[in-house]
């Protein structure tokens, strides 16, 4: 898979998140004033859909429990879960934005 064109920039505004289906998967995008990224919807603790958690910096928390995640690698904090959530390769070009699915930023799974 390549770099592929999945959203405009205005669909995804600031410190907000919206959700594309694309090469079967739910891919989150979230725009932070540190840029826009592209992570999987779902928490890695009790599998709750990230969308319409709050967005800080690099981060996103989970709306159920506020676990939170670094948008730019997946990784965890705190406590509730030590498993990293999906986080690709994801770009903001004069077309719109878009995400190489086959480039993966979270850790390599053991
Ligand atoms: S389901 Fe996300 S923190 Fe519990």
């Amino acid at each position: 898979m390549a770099l592929e064109l999945i959203a405009q920039a205005e669909e995804v505004p600031l410190n907000d998140t919206v959700v594309v289906e694309h090469g079967g998967e739910q891919v989150l995008l979230a725009r932070t004033a540190f840029g826009v990224f592209a992570v999987e919807n779902r928490c890695s603790h009790a599998y709750q859909e990230l969308h319409g958690g709050k967005v800080k910096k690099v981060m996103i928390f989970c709306p159920l429990h506020g676990a939170g995640f670094d948008l730019r690698n997946g990784c965890p904090k705190g406590k509730l879960t030590d498993k990293p959530i999906k986080a690709w390769h994801c770009e903001e070009t004069e077309e719109g934005i878009a995400v190489d699915l086959s480039i993966r930023l979270d850790p390599p799974e053991d």
